[in-house]
């Protein structure tokens, strides 16, 4: 367990620099939030929502463990192949994979109890989960506040965006639409209009409206969609 306590006032502006972590935090903040949020409010004594809580679970934990993955084989090698270091993010890293590995334990305890049992193991994981996310805020703040200049002193942004470009051409569709999912609706809507506005530049057609219809519309509200609609342009 680290105990690393992450600097309120040391937050480097980007200055025009290329946010590599930007989009994809915002989106796992997101989602883990409003999980915690869910698991503290989930009847786990009813079998459907049982069911559907432990599904979310899951999902996130896929994509929280996909996104650890990459940072340790995208980016943590490549940075200290430029004299970074990354032994604070690469312990948290640890820290996170063992505590993916309780999570999935503790959702699987709920799963084989009997209904009576299942409200004291569903507060069990709504508190594990609850200290998992406190780490992982922290962790993302010390990528965002350390790790992020590190890469900005050893790489220009032109090789941040191949960086990138490894980690999306490595997931399968299914995957790069999940994270599209929950990262889409976390944004604000300048970003969203930058991503959507150079993946449309560099995806087909048929590629880019499936990201609208199946990840950015579904997400947003009516007005927030009509923003994003303007800012690209799309044609109604
Ligand atoms: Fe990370």
């Amino acid at each position: 367990m680290s105990h690393h306590h992450p600097s309120l006032t040391d937050i480097p502006d980007l200055a025009g620099r290329y946010d590599l972590y930007g989009a994809v935090h915002k989106g796992l903040r997101k989602a883990g939030c409003e999980l915690l949020i869910r698991l503290g409010a989930a009847d786990f004594a009813d079998q459907t929502e049982c069911d559907a809580v432990l599904d979310i679970l899951r999902g996130y934990v896929l994509l929280a463990g996909s996104h650890v993955m990459h940072e340790d084989e995208h980016i943590h090698g490549m940075l200290r192949g430029r004299g970074g270091s990354t032994d604070i993010v690469d312990e948290q890293h640890d820290d996170h994979r063992a505590a993916f590995a309780t999570l999935e334990k503790l959702a699987a305890d709920i799963e084989r109890a009997s209904p009576q049992e299942k409200p004291a193991l569903g507060r069990r994981l709504y508190l594990a989960f609850a200290a998992y996310l406190a780490e992982d805020l922290a962790h993302m703040h010390e990528e965002e506040t350390v790790t992020a200049p590190a890469l900005w002193a050893g790489f220009t942004d032109e090789e941040l965006v191949v960086l990138e470009m490894r980690i999306i051409a490595s997931m399968p569709p299914e995957e790069n639409m999940a994270f599209m999912r929950i990262m889409i609706p976390a944004m604000n809507p300048a970003e969203r209009a930058a991503l959507l506005g150079a993946m449309r530049k560099g995806a087909p057609p048929e590629i880019f409206n499936a990201v609208i219809e199946f990840a950015v519309r579904p997400g947003l509200t009516d007005r927030a969609f009509g923003d994003l609609a303007n800012r690209l342009q799309l044609a109604a």
